[in-house]
């Protein structure tokens, strides 16, 4: 990733830095594909909805997907656009609202559908039924939603032989993961053997996200061949829902080493960040993330383990070598910290949340939001 083009002495930690830069190169790419494709592109909120820089995604014209009441009201209220929602299940005190804030809504489940489809069409609002192909390429757990038992989606086997509920207009699936245009191919052929002979009345197809478009080597020509070809061969009109493409690689987190610790020759950098509590999926998944001028364990080189400032005995990973030993005050960067960070960050411990910064080379590093006590206590009573 390209460096943090910033004096990291300049600015107090920890901070979240947005490199406007290669966001605006992730947004041209992703507006490119929607063109050249004739789809509609959403940004999935889960993802990444820091909405102090949705004026830059606003120039774009991308939609936006959102999972829950709250995700639909701030695509409404802050990026000024009804949102295509889908949730495992809707709650009667928060239905209204969700019909409100959305364009489209998929149900998870004949049930649901049977509960509030109709209020959704009386409201004007797009019917859909989120299904599941029962097949994915993901090999991590966490991330598949065709696992054996998934709560996600209507198998294909209660709809044999019968029709689609009547009203509803479209289909949504998701089942990919950072996953290549070849992947979706492969998931459209199951797709269209299982459903296909519901396309003929329905006016959308929801592709779900997990598609790694802004990822090195994805072939983007390749994805809008397939794309273009599946909307004029169904008559529908198609959507996706990415959500890390949209900020994949666009960003850091910024750290401090606040001390040095050893154990039975384990050196520990204690760092003013916390892996559970901002950079929660490198232990969810997990994944070891990049530190900038950092390598994976060399031997012959400084070599440290990266603790976290929360007293959760995991919330540290190793191990990296550095050119030279560290100490109090320097500064680590984590690459690539935008996507499913800032939409997942918790204040355990009391720790304390980063602050959140946009970078460009006109204006420098400008600070969007900082964090204080008062946030910590307001979730609390
Ligand atoms: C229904 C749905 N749509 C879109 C996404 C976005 O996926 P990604 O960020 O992998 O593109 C997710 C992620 O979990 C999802 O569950």
């Amino acid at each position: 990733m390209i460096p943090l083009p910033v004096d990291l002495s300049d600015f107090e930690t920890p901070c979240y830095v947005i490199n406007e830069t290669l966001l605006r190169k992730n947004l041209g790419l992703l507006r490119q594909v929607k063109e050249a494709a004739g789809v509609d592109l959403l940004m999935a909120f889960k993802a990444f909805s820091n909405w102090g820089v949705f004026p830059i995604f606003k120039e774009y014209g991308f939609g936006a997907s959102a999972s829950s009441p709250n995700e639909a009201r701030l695509a409404f209220e802050e990026l000024g656009v009804k949102a295509h929602t889908y949730c495992p299940a809707y709650e009667e005190k928060s239905i209204a609202e969700v019909l409100i804030y959305s364009s489209h809504i998929s149900f998870n489940s004949i049930e649901q559908w049977q509960r509030y489809g109709k209020q959704a069409e009386q409201n004007g609002v797009s019917v859909g039924l989120r299904v599941n192909p029962e097949h994915s390429d993901t090999a991590c757990d966490l991330y598949n939603p065709c696992k054996p038992g998934s709560r996600f989606g209507i198998t294909a086997g209660p709809l044999e032989g019968r029709g689609l509920p009547e009203g509803v207009q479209g289909l949504h699936f998701h089942t990919l993961f950072e996953a290549d245009s070849f992947a979706l191919e492969r998931l459209l052929a199951v797709f269209l053997r299982k459903f296909g002979r519901f396309l003929p009345r329905l006016k959308w197809v929801n592709m779900g996200g997990g598609h790694g478009i802004t990822q090195k080597g994805y072939d983007a020509h390749h994805l809008i061949t397939v794309l273009a070809d599946f909307r004029k061969s169904h008559g529908v009109e198609v959507i996706l829902e990415p959500g890390s493409a949209f900020t994949y690689q666009t960003g850091y987190l910024v750290s401090t080493v606040l001390d040095i610790v050893e154990n039975q020759g384990i050196k520990t950098a204690i760092l003013d960040v916390s892996f559970t509590c901002h950079m929660p999926d490198c232990l969810e998944m997990p994944y070891k993330p990049v530190i900038s001028g950092a390598t994976d364990e060399r031997s012959g080189k400084p070599t440290y383990r990266m603790g976290g400032i929360s007293c959760l005995a995991g919330d540290s990973m190793g191990n990296w070598s550095f050119d030279r030993e560290l100490k109090s005050g320097d500064r680590i960067v984590f690459e690539d910290m935008i996507h499913y960070t800032t939409v997942k960050t918790t204040m355990f411990n009391g720790v304390r949340h980063p602050s959140i910064a946009l970078w460009n080379e006109k204006s420098g590093l400008r600070l969007i939001r900082e964090f204080g006590y008062e946030d910590y206590r307001s979730r609390l009573s």
